[in-house]
């Protein structure tokens, strides 16, 4: 089986998500670089492995990616996930897992990189939102995209609102995205594209319901 560790910053449900799911990959270890990220007391609660390597600690982000990929390595696993991780990691260490990091965005990327995407997407008057599972490269949040969700942005939405309607499909298609990477059906077509084998159009993407009227 696959092997995994999860990254989180903040509340984990995204990491929660992924372990309840039981997608098929042996989560080794939940690792935060916020000794109060909420999401370590569930994990501990569940019996996994945590741990804590505290940014502040370190006077530069090199040095502090070089505790965490040494925390990391200690687990030995084959994907990072990072659920909520709130660290910009630097190419060394990205460069130390090729094709081996996900990431979850709360966005349709390429649109809306970086912070406050849910205020950002009202704001521009879009009429679709939505998530992006991808691969992690030194540009932040791009990469090879695995799989996405939709959901509309409806009238007077509100940023939690939206937000709300985001993280319902973020908890759907990063297990979903977890599934086929412990099943081996995750292929890149080119440095850019990742296709899913096995599966035809409407099953390695995914639009979600509007919300009822
Ligand atoms: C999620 O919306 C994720 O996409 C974003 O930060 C949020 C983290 O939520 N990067 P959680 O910690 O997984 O609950």
């Amino acid at each position: 089986m696959k092997s995994a560790v999860i990254l989180i910053s903040g509340r984990g449900s995204n990491m929660q998500a992924l372990v309840e799911a039981k997608p098929g990959l042996e989560f080794r270890a939940v690792i935060s670089n916020r000794p109060a990220a909420k999401g370590l007391e569930w994990a501990a609660s569940r019996g996994m492995p945590t741990g804590v390597v505290d940014h502040k600690a370190f006077a530069s982000r090199e040095a502090f990616d070089a505790a965490l990929a040494q925390a990391i390595d200690a687990h030995a696993p084959d994907y990072l996930f990072l659920a909520g991780f709130m660290r910009i990691l630097t190419e060394g260490f990205i460069d130390r897992y090729p094709r081996r990091i996900l990431n979850i965005h709360p966005s349709l990327l390429p649109s809306y990189p970086g912070l406050d995407t849910h205020r950002r997407a009202i704001e521009a008057g879009v009429k679709l939102h939505g998530a992006t599972v991808h691969f992690v490269t030194p540009a932040l949040d791009h990469g090879p995209i695995l799989v996405q969700a939709a959901v509309p942005v409806l009238d007077g939405d509100t940023e939690e609102a939206l937000a709300a309607r985001v993280l319902a499909q973020e908890h759907r298609i990063y297990p979903l995205a977890a599934r086929w990477l412990a099943e081996g059906r995750v292929e890149f077509r080119g440095p850019d594209v990742v296709q899913v084998s096995g599966s035809g159009v409407g099953t390695d993407w995914a639009i979600a319901p509007r919300d009822p009227p």
